[in-house]
């Protein structure tokens, strides 16, 4: 069992950087936040730029809301991602620091490593582990281009990887940690297509005598819980709906929304609880696996389903996730009722108005200034520290 001894409050006295002036904080500031972080190296500007030879563009590899990622090694011959937020992110230091605080008391196979960090003038620089095949949206869903061939053994040990990782961070760490962020391009993959979870940016640990934790809303549109949409309540069953649109993307081979197809195609959710409905799921196990097991890659959509269901009580811890995946408990297919859907988010207005007085002991206010006026018509796979920016 791992333990954050004082994480909690770590986090958040991080909030507290953040709301100076300076929202990319000072040297200073940001030092005295992680004096008790252990486990961690604080890299110099130097070694990193060494590592990265001056930040090559060909040694790019990545680039995502907070900034862009490159390939390094450093001088002790290690890969190494190295991410460096971008001065231009004014909602990128709390996530900062909380990746690091985070991530510095855990450890688990299923979870990317975080090997340190850089704070120099104005440099904010997280390093991990290199990860050889990089992220599930990059290869398994098409946003880039990739030779792997995603069998159905590879595509099951990858489903089994990240529920362990969900579930250690669920149930074995404690406080619990919600991760907030369970999406596609937030999975990356190792030689051996270990699946590790990453970015930890928005985390927030959840001590078990609460009951939700009230926060700002923030995540990926097309993974969040529709509860934790409308109403900025988030339990651990937002991070199992976002771990079954996922689970179906990885079966199907297909994004969560795709705005090239016919109208009522476009949302995966949908169109997955409409087969299922027909009794015709099989239509959308991906055609492209020569080793699949149907029965078994239907009885994968159908746990997703569950993952995904509109009720957060509907659906099953993540330790019960792992043993349905392993077929070693069954789940009452009766009781499987609509997946929570984006339409549902139309009414946010309305819940939210009923929400202004949340005192419940989470770490941020519902901010009244935000709306979610797009949210049916505009969809995008990166992260929002808040639901409407960026
Ligand atoms: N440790 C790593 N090893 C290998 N590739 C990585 C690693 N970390 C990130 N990448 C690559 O860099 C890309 C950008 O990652 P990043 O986390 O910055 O953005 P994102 O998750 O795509 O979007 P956002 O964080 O804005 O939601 C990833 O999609 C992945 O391809
Ligand atoms: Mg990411």
């Amino acid at each position: 069992m791992t333990m954050f001894s004082c994480c909690f409050g770590k986090v958040a006295s991080s909030t507290g950087v953040v709301g100076k002036e300076n929202n990319r904080g000072s040297d200073m500031d940001i030092n005295t936040e992680l004096v008790d972080v252990e486990n961690m190296r604080c890299y110099t500007y130097r070694d990193l730029r060494v590592a990265t030879e001056d930040f090559r563009p060909e040694n790019k590899i990545g680039q995502g809301g907070f900034g862009s990622v490159y390939k390094g090694m450093l001088q002790d011959g290690l890969l190494v991602a190295i991410k460096i937020l971008s001065a231009a992110s004014s909602q990128g230091l709390k996530e900062f620091l909380t990746e690091i605080i985070v991530i510095s008391n855990i450890q688990h196979e299923n979870l990317v490593k975080l090997h340190g960090y850089c704070v120099e003038g104005d440099h904010r620089i997280l390093v991990y582990g290199y990860l050889k095949n990089g992220s599930l949206d990059h290869t398994l869903l098409g946003r880039g281009h990739s030779s792997i061939n995603f069998s159905w053994e590879i595509r099951k040990k990858i489903c089994m990887g990240i529920a362990k990782g969900l579930a250690y961070l669920h149930e074995e760490v404690h406080p619990h940690v919600i991760h907030r962020d369970i999406k596609a391009s937030n999975i990356l993959l190792d030689e051996d297509f270990t699946p590790k979870i990453s970015d930890f940016g928005l985390a927030k640990l959840f001590p078990s005598h609460l009951t939700h934790v009230s926060t700002r809303i923030a995540g990926t549109q097309g993974y969040l819980a529709p509860e934790y949409a409308m109403r900025g309540q988030l339990t651990r069953k937002a991070d199992i709906y976002s771990f079954g649109v996922l689970l179906l993307e990885i079966v199907s081979g297909r994004p969560n929304q795709n705005r090239l197809l016919p109208v009522d195609e476009q949302f995966l959710l949908e169109r997955v609880w409409q087969d299922y409905r027909e009794g015709e799921l099989v239509r959308l196990v991906d055609p492209s696996m020569e080793d699949v097991d149907t029965l078994e890659a239907c009885r994968y959509l159908k746990i997703g389903l569950l993952c995904a269901q509109s009720l957060p009580k509907n659906r099953p811890p993540m330790s019960d996730v792992i043993r349905m995946l392993n077929d070693e408990i069954d789940f009452r297919e009766k009781d499987l009722s609509g997946p929570g859907l984006l339409s549902e988010l139309k009414s946010y207005k309305t819940v939210k108005n009923n929400t202004s007085d949340m005192t419940s002991s989470g770490s941020e206010p519902f901010d009244d200034s935000r709306s979610y006026g797009n949210t049916t018509t505009s969809f995008s796979n990166i992260t929002y520290t808040t639901i409407t920016e960026r």
